[in-house]
């Protein structure tokens, strides 16, 4: 056999500010992890590893809304996110932290390398600074209008839109994310990556890309020849790695250069911990080496461009050998987002749902080469119609008929029918079709192709009819059940990448009782399930889920859209200062004359008593108060500086206060013993 492949994957380091949902999972992690899955299945000598990235501002930013230190906020977030990549069985040889301490000298190094080759330049420059927070804004701590899309919500670093990079200074109306003030422009001091520098081997590089999806090498190409500009990898803030030098005093790398640096900290931690502390040069020394980063199509500028420029100004590190970027995955259309109540509550999701349906559907609709988007209808379609109806039915019809019929016992295949044939065949080419597939990222055709090999198996069993053959022919009925328990088996080991759980029940219930994780692609194609195996139990693999189920998901969704729309109302209402409340003159008045406006269908004409004056104030009351004499007598609070208005042609000297709510119109009214005139404060 060839020499082993050497093979290091990444997935995207997710920011230690939230939890991440099923669009970060369908981009990053499950691709990658199903890729992993299945080279380790085919021997290869393969590392994966990802952390949290955990400077920056979006990390200050959010901290700062969730009333935490920095540190705080990213220990939190580490944990909850790696919770969730247990849920969905993304299994890391390492998931590390870019806060640890190997992490900020590897950055430091890496940034005193490029700096001693003269790949990085200091410049003073005009920024965006706000005068209230006292602060230099850039990257997510200011947003304004995208200069190249137009979008109104840019970033100071990039378009989430259009996915161009921005000086925050070429904002449109640009505005301080934490106070909503508009900023002035002053200057400061940064260091510069020099990425012209870098154009030419930056061009080849990427020229080389030759099975790359063409949108990704010309979306890069373009960006090249358009002429690359010096970019600012320092920020001027306290949270982050220090700028090893001298007069850079307060300034921190920029998270975007430190972040993928720890692709490389990830794996020396890895090594570390495995006690060969100097294997994870065996990958990023090793130019046989296969580097695969696995990110969000918004994350490629980084990846392609930035990232690599880093590598080649360092010695003797390999660069990207692929960099398979998705696409968007939304939410029945539109994108997740917690903050709109627009997501799937993670912990109610998998108290209800096992991992292995989630990573099939999203599997199946892979936001490979277009946005998708999870919908619950389609969640339940492909659940019960492909997992359930499909593979579940056929590996039960399997195991039940040979429990029955044979005694839990493999049949002996004596003779092969042109059908079993023809079974088998498609079973050995579904192999070579699957290893190709799941080799050059392709995890919707694999999908399919795992589905297509269990529908060809309820049909072979449809048509082989082994409950009418076990009457007039026991040597087909045994051969038909000897294939199809191949079949059982091929399937196992097929879609083990990408449903492990089902995969390995699979395993035990074609008796075998070592891990199917712990087998080899290669070998396990070729050999046969023997004849003679005593199975194990057969069990559910996935129960049908309920359209009430999926009903409530629906609603609950709903529900948490709107809680969060009146959430964010409320947040939204304008703040006043102190003065501007002290502006506000309310005064308690006693209504002495009330009457119906005609033709209004709310207002009433009132005549009221501020103690030593009286006014005419034109109230929309009708709706609660319609009869006058219930008025009359009544205190209430009104407000007694407001500028005279004229309705329905009559003036109206102030305005009572009156709450609204779904009984209807509430006046505001004090105890009756307060004297008509006097001040409320
Ligand atoms: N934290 C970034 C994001 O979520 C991704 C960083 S990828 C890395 O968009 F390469 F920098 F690690
Ligand atoms: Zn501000």
């Amino acid at each position: 056999m060839c020499k082993k492949e050497t093979i290091l994957v990444t997935s995207a380091l997710p920011y230690a500010n939230g939890p991440i949902h099923f669009g970060h999972i369908a981009g990053a992690y499950l691709p990658a992890d199903i890729f992993v899955r299945f080279k380790k299945l085919y021997g290869a000598d393969i590392v994966y590893v990802s952390g949290t990235d955990e400077h920056g501002f979006a990390i200050t930013v959010s901290a700062q809304q969730e009333g935490n230190t920095p540190k705080k906020h990213v220990d939190h977030y580490n944990q909850v996110i790696q919770d969730i990549f247990k849920k969905f069985n993304v299994e890391f040889d390492n998931f590390s932290r870019t806060s640890l301490k190997h992490h900020y000298k590897l950055s430091q190094e890496f940034f005193t390398n490029l700096h001693k080759a003269n790949k990085i330049s200091e410049k003073t420059t005009d920024q965006l600074y706000c005068k209230s927070c006292n602060m230099f804004l850039a990257d997510r701590y200011v947003t304004g209008g995208c200069p190249h899309c137009e979008y109104e919500e840019a970033r100071g670093d990039e378009c989430p839109k259009c996915g161009n990079w921005i000086e925050a200074t070429e904002l449109k109306d640009p505005k301080c994310k934490v106070c909503c003030n508009t900023p002035v422009v002053k200057q400061t001091k940064h260091w510069f990556l020099d990425l012209g520098k870098f154009s030419d081997t930056l061009k080849t590089w990427i020229d080389s890309k030759k099975n790359w999806k063409p949108n990704v090498t010309n979306f890069i190409s373009a960006m090249i020849e358009q002429g690359l500009e010096s970019r600012p990898i320092t920020r001027d803030m306290d949270w982050g790695i220090p700028v090893p030098l001298e007069d850079a005093k307060g300034k921190v790398l920029y998270v975007w250069f430190d972040a993928p640096i720890g692709y490389i900290s990830s794996t020396m931690e890895w090594a570390e911990k495995k006690g060969e502390p100097d294997k994870w040069k065996d990958y990023w020394h090793n130019k046989d080496c296969r580097l695969v980063h696995f990110i969000g199509k918004d994350n490629l500028p980084f990846h392609c461009v930035v990232w690599p420029a880093v590598l080649m100004g360092q010695s003797d590190y390999i660069l990207p050998t692929d960099v398979p970027a998705n696409e968007f995955y939304n939410l029945e259309g539109k994108q997740f987002s917690k903050s709109t109540g627009w997501y799937v509550d993670l912990d109610g999701f998998f108290n209800k749902f096992q991992s292995d349906s989630i990573r099939y559907v999203i599997g199946a609709n892979a936001p490979e080469t277009k946005d998708s988007a999870f919908s619950w209808k389609d969640f339940q379609n492909k659940h019960n119609g492909d997992l359930a109806d499909t593979l579940g039915n056929l590996v039960n019809r399997a195991l039940k008929f040979t429990a029955s019929y044979f005694d839990n016992t493999v049949p002996e295949a004596s003779v092969l029918s042109e059908a079993d044939h023809t079974l088998l065949k498609k079973i050995k080419e579904t192999f070579t079709t699957l290893e190709n597939l799941y080799d050059t990222y392709q995890v919707r055709r694999v999908c399919y192709e795992i589905m297509e090999l269990a529908r060809v198996g309820n049909r072979y069993f449809d048509e082989q009819a082994p409950w009418s053959s076990r009457k007039t022919d026991i040597t087909k009925c045994a051969a038909t059940m000897n294939c199809t328990i191949q079949l059982v088996k091929a399937i196992a080991l097929a879609a083990y990448p990408v449903i492990p759980d089902a995969a390995q029940k699979m395993w035990h219930m074609l008796g075998y009782s070592h891990k199917i994780k712990s087998t080899n692609w290669l070998e396990e194609k070729l050999i046969q399930v023997p004849a003679g195996q005593a199975l194990g139990t057969a069990e559910v693999l996935f129960s049908k889920i309920d359209d009430k189920v999926i009903e409530e998901e629906i609603e609950k969704l709903n529900k948490m859209v709107s809680d969060e729309a009146e959430a964010t109302k409320e947040k939204n209402v304008p703040k006043i200062t102190f003065e501007e409340f002290q502006k506000i003159k309310l005064k308690i008045a006693e209504i002495l004359k009330a009457e119906p406006v005609k033709k209004s269908k709310k207002l009433m004409k009132l005549e009221v008593s501020l103690g030593k004056e009286q006014r005419q104030i034109i109230a929309g009351i009708k709706e609660g108060y319609s009869d006058p004499e219930k008025l009359i007598g009544k205190k209430v609070i009104v407000v007694s500086n407001l500028k005279t208005a004229k309705l329905m042609g009559l003036e109206s000297q102030g305005m009572l206060l009156a709450a609204h709510d779904d009984t209807g119109l509430h006046l505001i009214t004090p105890d009756s013993d307060a004297k008509p005139g006097s001040e409320v404060k």
